[in-house]
């Protein structure tokens, strides 16, 4: 249960209102790739504007190494709020703090919306400084904070500012964590995790945290290849970490352990998609390392050629190969519960015909899986980031239970850790027993 004071806990009528979201969404040549971040903020949005507020939005967008970088500018954000809203609906400060911002905080009118520029184009902003916080609090009466993708941050726009105001959680927040705690302390059993995604380093938290919830957990993408390396298997050029070899092996034998004292399952794919670069049209071929028994069974009566097993120098995995995937979505067949985070592949090539990229077929498959079309639909999670981009450009939203709009702030509250954004808040008052 959500623990933290909401929206709905405090008389928010006519007040002046500072909400914290997270419009870090891809933007490119000035236009939103992917806006499912501000959509998904919607809810908190129009619920105060419905209380009469005057809301002041900010947000970070990217990493901006100076103000001067304007490909960091949350202008075209504050477009799509206008074309939601309605234009005269919504105005933006080409500042977060200052005397631009305070102009325009004190013209804004009840049941508008003001945008202030990213946050992240003052250096304060990450350092949490104290002084910076408190401009940023000067401009309103209360704090609400809903950009969960955020959260796990330290920051003066997400923690630091909840020191000087009244600071309770949208309904973004609410649902994220209230979704991602239930499923993490109370899952409905079988619970597969399905974690694919660039990096193990990223991912090692999680991991162990699903070793020790899950009864299955299968792993795709190109971290897979470190745990492939590691176990001897020769992956040629794929992409690996040599630092987290070990890190690799120590999972693989925490899994082990477990998979000997009751039933689980603990996956890396057997055999996958290789081709010698990243592009829609180089050729790609299946290599199946484990040369299997539906190798044995299509070479009949020899044994499959060498190469169908070997992945030779210059070779890239760049995808789970057909049996891997099928090996997954058979056991989300049995699923009561699936978290999936990181696409198996490089899911992002562009496709020659159709939506699907050349690489991108073990995420289909396992896609299809999760959101029923074999017969049987599981309880659906799914962790941010890429991937919920990929699902986005498919259109396949609306098809699982929860897509996350925070990717580390996901994975962070998965591994159990604490958000500061989220202890920031007040607390909700305990019931009085009468
Ligand atoms: C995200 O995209 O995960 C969030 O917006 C946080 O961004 P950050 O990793 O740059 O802090």
């Amino acid at each position: 249960m959500f623990t933290k004071q909401t929206i709905r806990d405090i008389d928010l009528h006519s007040k002046t209102v500072l909400l914290r979201a997270d419009f870090n969404v891809p933007i490119k040549d000035g236009k939103i790739e992917d806006d499912y971040r501000i959509t998904q903020a919607m809810p908190t949005i129009n619920y105060l504007l419905e209380q009469n507020t005057r809301l002041i939005i900010m947000s970070h967008l990217g990493r901006p190494k100076s103000p001067d970088d304007a490909d960091c500018s949350l202008w075209p954000v504050a477009k799509r709020l206008g074309e939601i809203l309605g234009k005269d609906r919504v105005s933006f400060a080409k500042d977060c703090i200052g005397p631009e911002a305070e102009r325009a905080a004190e013209q804004l009118e009840h049941g508008k919306v003001l945008l202030l520029e990213n946050v992240r184009y003052h250096a304060e902003e990450e350092k949490n400084s104290a002084e910076f916080a408190k401009q940023l609090a000067s401009l309103a009466e209360l704090f609400v904070e809903d950009g969960f993708g955020v959260v796990h941050r330290a920051h003066a726009s997400t923690e630091g500012v909840a020191h000087y105001l009244p600071s309770v959680a949208g309904f973004l927040l609410e649902k994220e964590v209230d979704t991602i705690t239930n499923v993490m302390q109370n899952p409905k059993r079988p619970l597969v995790a399905v974690i694919g995604g660039a990096k193990i380093s990223d991912k090692i938290d999680i991991l162990n945290k699903f070793i020790d919830l899950a009864d299955v957990v299968a792993v795709g993408g190109a971290m897979a290849n470190t745990f492939l390396y590691a176990q001897g298997i020769e992956v040629g050029d794929s992409l690996i970490e040599k630092q987290d070899v070990q890190v690799a092996k120590d999972i693989i034998e925490k899994a082990k352990a477990k998979s000997q004292q009751q039933d689980f399952v603990f996956y890396l794919p057997q055999d996958g998609v290789v081709a010698h670069k990243v592009d829609k049209t180089a050729p790609t071929r299946i290599v199946d390392w484990s040369a299997h028994v539906i190798a044995d069974i299509e070479n009949y009566p020899k044994r499959p050629p060498i190469g169908d097993t070997r992945i030779k120098e210059h070779e890239m995995i760049l995808d789970i190969g057909p049996f891997s995937a099928s090996f997954i979505a058979g056991s989300l067949q049995l699923a009561q519960t699936v978290v999936w985070n990181g696409s198996m592949g490089v899911a992002e090539t562009p496709a020659v015909h159709g939506p699907v990229g050349p690489t991108a077929h073990g995420t289909e498959l396992v896609i299809e899986a999760i959101i029923g079309q074999y017969g049987h639909k599981p309880f659906s999670v799914v962790g941010g980031g890429d991937t919920v981009s990929y699902i986005e450009n498919r259109k396949m939203t609306e098809l699982f239970n929860h897509v996350s709009t925070g990717g580390g702030a996901s994975l962070e509250l998965m591994a159990g850790k604490k958000l500061p954004g989220v202890e920031a808040l007040l607390d909700k008052k305990s019931e009085v027993v009468q």
